[in-house]
């Protein structure tokens, strides 16, 4: 089956990147959040970003008026049974997962695919709450989703081969570079990333360095674009500690134990720049 419409449910920070670069591939993209407010926000996002383009003179405006007009909007899940391909970026919820996958196998064509775009959460889990588990797969991009080029390629225990090679071929026409990952907790990326995030968050917890100390040496001394304070807080402390537990209580080693400072900071809203409060404020 040839890919012409993808669906992408779930339209925050992640959601709203794969619907700009699914509609710049050529994609009809259906976007969908729970609220005509969300959607409002999203779409604004995505003129935004593609404003940014028209004047670095990357695209024409025109080019920018063709993109927005392959995406449609809509806050029903019914509106989703003649897509192809549907992309799930929702909150990393378990259990909101497992529902929503439950109902979109009622509602999606018998070929359609359905896929996740989960940090962490097995897809295997997710596959098996649909009566076609062997169309289930993870396709996890990475934050800013526009900018960055790999996707992780996610086969479940059911998956089988021509899922897997429709979700290949489809991540390459969004312009990714596909590494395949056997579904495992955190797959590749965040398997390394959030050890490393973690450990710099205890090492301000211990009061081994300022936040801005231990980002600047990670910067300088790694050569990495963001320190890993500033980078938390840009994916998301919310979703960072969401990612440790469900290692920890997948492979139940003490290294994935969150450090208490990031539990606190989601307990008290403190999300990272999606709230204004992080590691770092940005509402001043
Ligand atoms: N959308 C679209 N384009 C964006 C963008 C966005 N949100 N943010 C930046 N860009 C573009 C800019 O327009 C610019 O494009 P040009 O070079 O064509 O002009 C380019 O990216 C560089 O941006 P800036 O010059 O503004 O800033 P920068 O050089 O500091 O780069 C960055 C910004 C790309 C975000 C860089 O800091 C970076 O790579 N940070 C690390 C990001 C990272 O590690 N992401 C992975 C997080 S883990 C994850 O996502 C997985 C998970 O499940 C938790």
């Amino acid at each position: 089956m040839a890919i012409q419409k993808i669906g992408v449910l779930g339209i925050g920070q992640m959601g709203v990147g794969i619907v700009q670069i699914a509609a710049q591939a050529g994609f009809d993209v259906l976007a969908s959040d729970i609220s005509e407010e969300k959607n409002q926000k999203a779409k604004a996002k995505i003129e935004k970003s593609l404003g940014r383009l028209v004047e670095k003179e990357k695209i024409s405006a025109s080019d920018r008026d063709n993109v927005l007009a392959k995406i449609k909007w809509t806050t029903a899940n019914k509106d989703f049974a003649d897509q192809d391909l549907i992309i799930e970026a929702i909150t990393e919820n378990v259990e909101a997962k497992v529902k929503l996958f439950g109902e979109l196998d009622k509602i999606a064509k018998s070929d359609a695919i359905l896929a996740t775009n989960t940090s962490s959460i097995s897809v295997t889990r997710l596959a098996a709450a649909t009566g076609r588990p062997e169309k289930v797969i993870g396709m996890h991009f990475f934050n800013p989703v526009p900018v960055m080029k790999l996707l992780e390629v996610i086969r479940a225990v059911q998956t089988d081969d021509a899922t897997f090679k429709i979700a290949t071929e489809t991540g390459e026409k969004l312009g990714k570079q596909v590494v395949s990952v056997k579904d495992s907790a955190a797959f590749i990326v965040n398997r390394t990333l959030l050890p490393f995030l973690n450990e710099a968050m205890f090492t301000l917890y211990e009061g081994i360095g300022s936040a801005e100390d231990i980002d600047k040496a990670c910067k300088l001394g790694l050569n990495h674009p963001m320190g890993p304070l500033e980078l938390a807080d840009f994916v998301g402390l919310d979703t960072l500690l969401a990612v440790l537990d469900v290692m920890y209580k997948e492979f139940g080693d003490t290294k994935y134990r969150a450090c208490p400072l990031l539990r606190k900071y989601v307990e008290a809203g403190w999300y990272g720049r999606k709230t204004g409060r992080g590691f770092y404020n940005y509402q001043a």
